[in-house]
């Protein structure tokens, strides 16, 4: 997607040095346009960890390249020691996280076929670099599909704006390219449907705020930022015409783990007769988990992510203040679970699927029957 006019994506190795891996810090956005770039496995898993990058799919495509930089990194005598370990670190760094788990478990795979190093290393460059292509190519269907839901809805409102609301960022900085919820907001707004997004400001870290209404603007997306618990109201007054968000792991029967906050989102949503849509690459399904949602391990992050928040003062300086008494309890629960019976459909890239077992098998039915151990 576009920055300033340039054409970005979130992560991609150097052109002239491919032991470099270079990311977004999104931490510095939407104020600064900050590129970092990672050269050791703690590198990455500080950048994962501490949400340099985030989101389902660019965490995934970090651990492809994180993974290559282990076996580049590794020594002749214990490479494959070296690896399983690098393995274990970048798999501890966010839990919730599907696609890092799946993204990890590919790259194992690859480079456990290969017997030389040299292979090893080979092997797992060009699976880092498929897996982020191949998100790219997700995300792009996921907007083709996703823009018929959105075109099917502006024909029962000709004439006005289709008011889509979401939480979290679900964007092109989320994934590779695109993203998956404002996919199909993209492909709709190029092919001339009015559209409008309300975005969650996405308490603690505000992801809305500082990333959603960034890439919305630098698309040139109509949208207004939202405190999270605006969306209730603005359902109850028809001002929203249909939900879209992202997930960070979804079950095979169709329950959503994604940012805390989603779950409440849907509720009002049921309450109101709202359609609620999940967009999700496959590469976000956790196979092995069924309707037992306490399954699915929710990250707990740190207090300060909650007392203390930082922004640009009147001097242009970033300052982090603190906002609560210092010694105050906190929890900071990152993602919660929105249960499948709430979901209207999920948008994949196959095309639009119902939140149950077997419409996604049906989809999917390379996975039907299989419950493979993680
Ligand atoms: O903690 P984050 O910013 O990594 O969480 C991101 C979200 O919850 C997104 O909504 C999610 O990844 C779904 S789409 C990428």
């Amino acid at each position: 997607m576009k920055v300033n006019g340039v054409n970005y994506r979130t992560i991609w190795p150097d052109k002239g040095d491919n032991k470099i891996i270079r990311i977004i810090d999104q931490r510095h956005l939407p104020h600064e346009f900050v590129v970092e770039d990672l050269k050791t496995v703690q590198d990455f898993e500080t950048a994962i960890r501490d949400m340099h990058v985030r989101g389902a799919g660019l965490i995934g495509a970090t651990a492809g390249f994180g993974m290559y930089i282990a076996a580049l990194s590794a020594p002749a005598k214990r490479a494959d020691e070296h690896i399983k370990e690098s393995s274990e670190k970048i798999l501890a760094t966010r839990p919730t996280a599907g696609n890092l788990a799946w993204a990890v478990k590919r790259q194992l795979q690859t480079i456990s076929a290969e017997h030389s190093l040299e292979a090893k290393i080979k092997a797992s460059f060009s699976t880092a670099c498929a897996i982020a292509d191949e998100d790219v190519e997700f995300c792009r269907n996921i907007g083709l599909h996703g823009k018929t839901v959105i075109e099917e809805i502006s024909r029962l409102k000709p004439d006005s704006v289709v008011n889509i609301l979401t939480h979290c960022n679900a964007g092109w900085l989320a994934f590779v390219d695109y993203g998956s919820a404002t996919a199909p907001i993209y492909a709709a707004h190029r092919a001339g449907i009015k559209i409008h997004v309300w975005v969650d400001e996405t308490r603690p870290w505000l992801q809305g705020a500082k990333l959603t209404a960034w890439e919305l603007k630098q698309e040139g997306i109509p949208h207004t930022l939202i405190p999270d618990n605006t969306g209730g109201h603005l359902m109850q007054n028809g001002l929203v015409d249909m939900v879209i968000v992202g997930t960070d792991r979804t079950t095979r029967t169709g329950n959503v783990a994604n940012k805390i906050g989603t779950y409440l989102k849907a509720v009002a949503a049921r309450d109101n007769r709202i359609p609620f849509y999940v967009a999700l690459p496959s590469s976000t399904f956790d196979w092995n988990i069924g309707d037992n949602i306490s399954d699915i391990p929710i990250e707990q992050r740190s207090s300060d992510e909650i007392k203390y928040v930082s922004g640009k003062t009147a001097d242009g300086e970033i300052e982090t203040v603190l906002i609560a008494p210092e010694e105050t309890e906190t929890a900071n629960y990152a993602f919660d679970i929105t249960p499948s019976r709430l979901i209207t459909g999920l948008i994949t890239e196959r095309g639009v699927v119902a939140a149950g077992e077997d419409a996604i098998l049906e989809l999917y039915p390379e996975h039907k029957g299989k419950r493979s151990q993680p």
